[in-house]
């Protein structure tokens, strides 16, 4: 069988990373979770106290700065300037700070051309925003994973509340929808379905659904 291309978009907490890990692994391919590179720039951005609304100082942190995955005993870890910082990319500061980094056109030329280095050898699923329109417009399977705004904030709020952290549903609800709106409406490749892409709604459907449903979408490639 040909190693495939898949790519995986949708909005905030729709449940691309959680899905594309278990494709991935289930066909023994690798995964790409390209927010968790614009989320490590944004942890290095916050931490340096740059403004993010300044786009040359933000483009040229980013120009400096190496952002790598490395697996390490079976789990995929974030490596930032040679630094692990998996778990710290996923506090909700990162989170409503990220779509203004992801903004950036430099930021996301440099991103987007690491992206598709890593998915040059095939046997690849990537998830994100712009994956099926920008990064890899000629992916064999392109996915549109979405659902509604409060199951996309019940599972954000779960994830939170594992994780230690504590948030209000509806402020979480509200930032969710803000940042959704940013990255839709930005200038460069903007948060959207790509027109061959597969949409599915996942606000009913269990994680092995979802997975269930695109391994059959693979069998038809
Ligand atoms: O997928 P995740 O929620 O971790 O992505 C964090 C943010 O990174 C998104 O809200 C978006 O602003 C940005 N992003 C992007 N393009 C991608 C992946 C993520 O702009 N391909």
């Amino acid at each position: 069988d040909k190693e495939l291309v898949i790519a995986i978009d949708g909005p905030a907490g729709a449940g691309k990373s959680t899905v594309a890990k278990r494709v991935a692994d289930t066909l023994s391919y690798i995964y790409i979770d390209t927010g968790a590179m614009y989320r490590a720039l944004t942890l290095k951005a916050l931490k340096q106290g740059l403004n993010l609304a300044d786009e040359d100082e933000v483009a040229a942190m980013a120009k400096e700065t190496e952002v790598k995955f490395k697996k390490v005993n079976e789990k995929e870890k974030v490596i930032l300037d040679g630094v692990d910082v998996t778990d710290k990319i996923r506090t909700n500061k990162v989170s409503n700070n990220v779509s203004l980094v992801a903004k950036i056109k430099a930021v996301r030329e440099r991103l987007v051309k690491l992206q598709r280095e890593m998915a040059a050898q095939g046997g690849v699923v990537m998830d994100g925003r712009d994956i099926g329109t920008v990064v890899l417009p000629d992916a064999d399977l392109k996915v549109f994973l979405n659902a509604t705004v409060e199951e996309r904030t019940m599972r954000r709020y779960e994830d939170l509340k594992e994780s230690g952290e504590e948030v209000d549903f509806e402020k979480l609800k509200e930032e969710i929808i803000r940042r959704d709106e940013i990255d839709k409406n930005r200038e460069v490749s903007p948060l959207k379905k790509a027109e061959d892409a597969n949409e599915v709604d996942t606000t009913n459907l269990s994680i092995s659904e979802v997975v269930e449903e695109i391994l059959n979408l693979c069998q038809e490639v």
